[in-house]
């Protein structure tokens, strides 16, 4: 079975009697009019098929629980959505668990991890009652301690650990290698469970976290994964007479942005995983663990679009035909940060047959800001709507202000009707933060 993780467009994609592209219901050309552009939209059904597909791929195993890694993409709305479907929040920041806690999330079925969370952070975790904290070294695992102490609790924690797996993905995303700021190195793990059982009294480790990449399409160190941390839990109880029950597998699923991506289902990488539990956990002495997934790109990604405006557009005599758009590096900055590729069409114009290689370029002044380096489209013109698909993770979420450009909004869409879940900034939210000192203010 396909899973939406594998589809260009959102699941409700669909061409309408006027040849606009039409997304959960709604007429994007209108959706553009409406809400101006650049605009996120974000379809609500896709969300919801996805996050089913993962518990469906998962049922057959009696402890799993599905977390949404919030960084790739995180409103209000969104928490209210994956907290609906029983998930829990994989949080990485103060403003991640603020907006998880304020949105209503079950904060129990919450995990806060990263590499270098401040006291604060640790602090406010503690206090509001976040169900797990993966541990990512050993400075966390003192400040951590002392958190909980001075609030009276036992809090549970993970190891976050760097289990030397490569995937084959973009450097900049990959992080089970052994060379990654992220986690303990596993010849570290003993010390740290030394720590923990002879020191620091608060803290209560019951598994292993890792993380291997993002945008992967293998499945087998998936199952790698699995026998890594099995493994490890193995040698832990033996050594130290500790029995661990969950392990944190991280997210990474790919997803498809181009006709030339073949991501694996989530049924694909849930075998795998199942199997390696089957396989290993009784090779290595121990039970069956909790498993945890946080997957975050293959959740969201799928189910993201943005809408741009065409306007100028400049042939280079015996060259390329650039064709700029209203947005660009600041509201996806992953074209010029990673490579990445891109599909779009044109809203308006979804029934007309491809005719021109154009290069659509974005309105920021860099060079750089191309977002997608030649495609084939319909003739553009000003004023047409591009819709580019699979912006929904890690787009808003990374987007800046660069050039002060405002940030788009957001707007979720479902059974034909459409709600903002992200205001478009003003220019007065722009400076709201800014101040001018008294010597410098114009009198
Ligand atoms: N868990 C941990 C510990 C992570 O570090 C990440 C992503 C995830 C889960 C979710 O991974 P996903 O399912 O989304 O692949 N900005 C990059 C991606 C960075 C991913 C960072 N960690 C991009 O735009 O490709």
């Amino acid at each position: 079975m396909n899973t939406a993780n594998q589809s260009i467009k959102p699941v409700t994609t669909k061409i309408n009697n006027k040849g606009h592209i039409e997304i959960g219901g709604c007429d994007t050309v209108e959706l553009a009019e409406k809400y101006g552009t650049p605009l996120y939209v974000y379809d609500e059904t896709t969300i919801r098929t996805i996050a089913n597909q993962y518990k469906d791929a998962f049922k057959s195993y009696p402890k799993v629980s599905m977390l949404y890694a919030s960084k790739a993409f995180m409103t209000k709305a969104i928490v209210r959505i994956l907290d609906e479907e029983g998930f829990g929040f994989d949080l990485v920041s103060g403003g991640e668990i603020y907006t998880a806690h304020t949105a209503g999330a079950d904060m129990k079925k919450c995990l806060f991890n990263g590499n270098n969370k401040s006291y604060d952070e640790l602090e406010m975790a503690v206090n509001l009652g976040i169900g797990l904290i993966s541990v990512d070294n050993f400075l966390e695992l003192a400040l951590l301690d002392n958190a909980a102490k001075t609030a009276n609790k036992k809090t549970d924690i993970l190891l976050r650990v760097t289990p030397g797996i490569e995937c084959h993905t973009h450097e900049y995303i990959q992080t089970g290698h052994l060379d990654s700021k992220f986690g303990f190195d596993l010849t570290q793990v003993d010390e740290a469970v030394e720590l923990i059982t002879e020191e620091y009294q608060n803290l209560n480790l019951v598994g292993l976290h890792a993380h291997i990449g993002s945008q992967i399409f293998e499945t087998q160190i998936y199952y790698d994964e699995v026998d890594v941390l099995l493994k490890e839990m193995g040698r832990i109880k033996e050594k130290f007479d500790i029995n661990l029950t969950h392990i944190n597998l991280g997210g990474g699923l790919g997803i498809k942005y181009t006709e030339n991506d073949c991501p694996p289902s989530v049924n694909d990488i849930a075998d795998k995983i199942l199997t390696s539990i089957k396989d290993n956990a009784a090779k290595y002495g121990i039970e069956e663990p909790e498993i945890h997934i946080e997957p975050g790109r293959s959740i969201i990604g799928t189910s993201g679009v943005t809408l741009y405006t065409v306007g100028s557009s400049k042939q280079v005599p015996k060259g390329r035909k650039y064709v700029a758009v209203d947005g660009g590096m600041a509201d996806n900055p992953r074209p010029s940060l990673y490579q990445a590729v891109y599909s779009a069409e044109v809203a308006n114009k979804a029934k007309q047959k491809p005719k021109e290689k154009v290069t659509i370029a974005g309105r920021f002044c860099e060079s750089g800001d191309i977002l997608i380096n030649e495609i084939t489209l319909p003739v553009l013109e000003e004023g047409d709507i591009l819709c580019f698909y699979n912006t929904g993770a890690y787009g808003y979420s990374m987007s800046s202000n660069y050039n002060r450009v405002l940030k788009p909004a957001a707007v979720l869409v479902n059974n034909s009707q459409s709600d903002i879940i992200i205001n478009r900034e003003s220019y007065e939210h722009l400076v709201s933060l800014d101040v001018v000192p008294d010597r410098l203010k114009k009198v």
